[in-house]
């Protein structure tokens, strides 16, 4: 059970706002927010190479947190700026060749997809989405059917940016691990609010960002990549600290995952996402998942009864997002009515997820995002507040 009262006596952020914007980013615990500071003021005082080398022991424990939170090896984990660069330094690792087949889902996020378009239109890949059940979910029999030797990736989205849904990681996971076929899972948005298992779920890859349910600093994010693909898998970039110089004029690059790192880091954000994670697996997991769960599905039912209000949250496991519209209002009026009485929530636009909004013919949704933190009188406000404006 999470205290509510401890976290959010733990959230100073929460004094100021009802943030329902937490797959935007998530007010981050005060643990968070007095490393990182610290960090930084320690860096002011003496120096931030001699910074990094006083506290080497805080920011290698985020490889251990991260480790633990995932359920992974600390060798297998890439701390990074974001989710987005952590999964293209290990898509753009990949050599396809023309003929080659991309399977992905309806789910896709934007930058994912702009990438797997790019890489296919210059190696004559091909991309191929997988469709949805009649759960609006990741068709994992449609992908059995898919599968070939010419398949050589699979990408899903665990939790989309634009929707409740949680696809079925572990049964697509299943599946490829069968065939053989990596499995690359942006978990950007369920790092933090699901319990993950690397192994349970059977992906090869897997990106995660730190400020949204994981309630990290911005600018952080992770990669974790299995160890028997890490060899296989040459870095599109490298730099001094991916890869080492040789007297010779060659270079050898790193054996472990730090290989997609580069040398310059935010050393006050990598220590603040090892306190994240430690916050997460503290609390633990089944408990955050059960307290989202409650929160989600109470606003989704007393949103659906507001005359008007739509529910777009497809699937058969829905997670923390909710979607909705209003007839009659755009929502980016919603959100700026909600903003107004220092109630956050964000606008997923169909250009941020063309496969599922954009297909469904949605140019917009309000996203509410819900948090283990949000107490019930804030759901409250934002119910009527969404009756207001309807
Ligand atoms: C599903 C999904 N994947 C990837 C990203 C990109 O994450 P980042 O902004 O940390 O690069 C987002 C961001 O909203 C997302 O929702």
């Amino acid at each position: 059970m999470i205290d509510l009262e401890q976290v959010r006596a733990d959230t100073p952020g929460v004094g100021h706002v009802a943030h329902f914007n937490n797959a935007g980013s998530a007010l981050p615990p005060r643990a968070v927010l007095d490393a990182v500071v610290d960090h930084l003021r320690r860096e002011a005082e003496i120096g931030g190479y001699e910074a990094a080398d006083e506290r080497e022991g805080r920011w290698e424990h985020t490889y251990d947190a991260l480790a633990r939170l995932i359920h992974a090896g600390r060798d297998e984990i890439a701390v990074v700026e974001n989710a987005t660069r952590a999964w293209d330094m290990a898509f753009y690792a990949f050599r396809f060749a023309p003929g080659d087949r991309i399977l992905t889902g309806r789910a896709e996020y934007a930058s994912n997809y702009i990438a797997l378009r790019q890489v296919a239109d210059r190696t004559g890949a091909e991309i191929e989405v997988v469709e949805n059940d009649e759960h609006g979910q990741f068709d994992v029999a449609a992908l059995e059917r898919l599968l070939d030797e010419r398949v050589k990736l699979v990408s899903l989205v665990h939790v989309p940016t634009q929707s409740g849904l949680v696809n079925p990681a572990a049964a697509v996971g299943a599946i490829t691990r069968a065939a053989g076929v990596p499995l690359l899972l942006d978990a950007c948005q369920s790092v933090g609010q699901l319990h993950l298992d690397v192994d349970e779920i059977g992906c090869d890859i897997l990106s995660a960002t730190g400020r949204k349910f994981l309630r990290g600093p911005r600018g952080t994010g992770f990669l974790y990549v299995r160890r028997d693909l890490i060899a296989a898998l040459e870095p599109p970039f490298l730099d001094l600290h991916a890869a080492e110089w040789q007297p010779d004029g060659s270079y050898r690059i790193r054996d472990d995952a730090r290989r997609f790192e580069n040398w310059e880091t935010y050393y006050a954000g990598k220590i603040g996402l090892g306190v994240a994670a430690d916050y997460a697996l503290a609390l633990g997991l089944d408990a955050i998942r059960a307290r989202i769960d409650g929160l989600a599905r109470s606003l989704r039912e007393r949103l659906a009864a507001i005359g008007g209000v739509t529910v777009h949250d497809r699937g058969q496991t829905l997670a923390a997002l909710v979607t909705f519209t209003l007839e009659g209002r755009s929502a980016t009026e919603i959100q700026r009515d909600l903003v107004a009485q220092a109630i956050n929530v964000s606008v997923s636009p169909a250009d941020s997820s063309q496969l599922d909004l954009g297909a469904r013919g949605l140019d917009e949704v309000v996203r509410a995002s819900v948090h283990y933190y949000n107490s019930e009188d804030e759901l409250d406000r934002l119910v009527a507040a969404v009756q207001a404006a309807a």
